[in-house]
């Protein structure tokens, strides 16, 4: 006899992860893992964070806890932002730290630790797999007596390599023993979810509706056209989905920079290069992603006060154990998101509007999708665009991915119609658009190139437009060259 299966979806998140599951049946509810290790209360998601521990007798680092767990160890010992690093293109060599001062200097915790990102990886998921399974223990879901079958989404921005990468370091952990399939998008999950608990007329068949999941590492974008809403909504893709990595975590970068460019005393910025000043350091960032959640640019609130760590912390805009951020500088900290989030989010609307459709409502998700700052200017952005566009901050806007991944794989597993009847190939299996900069094979006059803001490398770009141009110049010079010959067997 078959065993009832239970459908499970993991958000592998840049900054938090989650887990949602549902035994698959009509009129099953999900749940969502939030009992974490380390946490104090209830929480549906965890720090995607892992911390080591040095085994004496076989001489190496083993994983020692996750999550909030982790989050007390030794900063030397903790890694945290791996899931950017899961890079196909950039070699074990490349991979350098992205973070900007003072983590610049150093190493990626993990070379440090003597692991690479896969491991890291690894043994985070390791640990992830292991709580679920006690966790689905205690509550009577064993195994044995139910087929797991787990979902995973990726990154909108991961190409078909980076994938089967990541499917290939799932597989190794516990979660390999089970049905998996690395597929859902991360904004196709959101968009589903968007649809399962949106209101209708704020997505009209006809119209255009665009997703921003704005989370802690990315913000994507997607567009979708609304097709019917009888007897079920369906929505097709109108551009492929954009990305870039302006999240969340850009501003508590900008935190840092500010803090030690512009704030603190000369003889302190080595100190928190020390394994005491990194725990130090570590308290004053948790406070301010507090104040940076609850950021709204209220002009009652004209500066938002941290209390320094240790409290004989001296500097600019420190005075009686606080840091002082007027509301002015808190919006140049959420610059790089912000107007990262707008350039990539006009760039979708200009094309849809382009091909004659009207934008009835913008949805926005994720953790920095969820920022009461980050809707006003989007708001603001709106106003200028033709007809009336809503910007919708949809509740429990930061769970949409996993929610929403959980309620597709359920209904995909009990053999519903897809609601996205169209979606569009990302990307060409043959060309890439971007690559690693490779001065033997790259010109610098002639090739187009950007630097990769994410991993601080310079990268060539353009692909497709220089096979065009080859193309074309190819064809000119075969012109060219019959014309002369025909010249010459003429002049002859
Ligand atoms: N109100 C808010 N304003 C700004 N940032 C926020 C807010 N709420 C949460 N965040 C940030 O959002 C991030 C978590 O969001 P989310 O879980 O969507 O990201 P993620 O899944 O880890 O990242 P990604 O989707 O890029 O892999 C954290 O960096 C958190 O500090
Ligand atoms: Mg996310």
């Amino acid at each position: 006899m078959q065993r009832p299966v239970l459908a499970v979806a993991v958000d592998f998140g840049t900054t938090f992860s989650g887990i949602s599951y549902m035994p698959v049946g009509p009129n099953e509810q999900y749940t969502q893992l939030d009992n974490w290790p380390g946490a104090t209360g209830k929480l549906y998601k965890v720090p995607t964070t892992i911390s080591y521990r040095y085994d004496e007798a076989n001489r190496t680092y083993v994983p020692d806890a996750f999550g909030f767990a982790a989050e007390s160890a030794p900063p030397i010992l903790r890694c945290s932002m791996f899931k950017m690093f899961l890079d196909v293109a950039v070699g074990a060599g490349d991979r350098q730290s992205v973070l900007i001062n003072p983590e610049s200097v150093r190493r990626p915790t993990w070379e440090n630790l003597e692991k690479t990102v896969d491991d890291v990886i690894r043994d985070y998921l390791q640990l992830l797999y292991h709580h679920m399974k006690l966790t689905f223990m205690d509550e009577g879901l064993r195994s044995e007596d139910l087929e797991y079958n787990i979902l995973f989404t990726v990154p909108a921005q991961f190409e078909v390599l980076e994938v089967e990468k990541f499917r290939s370091l799932v597989k190794s952990t516990g979660f390999g023993a089970h049905v998996i399939s690395v597929s859902l998008r991360e904004p196709e999950a959101a968009i589903l979810y968007t649809l399962n608990h949106g209101i209708r007329s704020l997505m009209p068949v006809g119209q255009c509706i665009v997703l921003c999941d704005a989370g802690g590492g990315t913000v994507d974008i997607a567009s979708y056209k609304v097709t019917a809403h009888n007897p079920a909504t369906k929505i097709e893709q109108i551009n492929v989905v954009t990305g870039r990595p302006c999240g969340s975590m850009n501003i508590d970068l900008a935190f840092k920079r500010f803090l030690f460019e512009e704030c603190l005393d000369q003889k302190w910025r080595c100190y928190f290069q020390t394994s005491d000043g990194m725990i130090h350091l570590q308290r004053m960032c948790k406070v301010f992603s507090d104040r940076k959640e609850a950021f709204d640019n209220s002009p009652s609130t004209p500066n938002i006060t941290i209390q320094v760590s240790p409290p004989s912390l001296s500097g600019n805009n420190i005075a009686a154990g606080y840091l002082r951020i007027s509301r002015l500088k808190m919006c140049d900290l959420f610059k790089e998101s912000v107007s990262g989030t707008l350039e990539c989010l006009k760039e979708h609307v200009d094309r849809c509007l382009q091909e004659g459709f009207s934008i009835k409502s913008i949805f926005l998700v994720g953790g920095l999708g969820s920022s009461k700052y980050l809707h006003q200017r989007v708001k603001q952005y709106c106003a200028s665009l033709p007809g009336e566009t809503e910007v919708i901050k949809p509740r429990d806007a930061e769970f949409a991915v996993i929610r929403g991944a959980i309620e597709s794989h359920q209904k995909n597993l009990l053999g519903a119609d897809d609601p996205i009847a169209l979606r569009l190939c990302p990307m060409s299996y043959g060309i890439r658009v971007s690559e690693l900069w490779d001065p033997i094979k790259h010109d610098d006059r002639l090739d187009d190139h950007f630097w990769n803001p994410r991993t601080k490398q310079k990268m060539a770009r353009n692909q497709i437009k220089w096979l065009i141009r080859k193309v074309v110049l190819e064809i000119i010079r075969d012109f060219y060259s019959k014309l002369f010959m025909s010249i010459r067997i003429y002049s002859t």
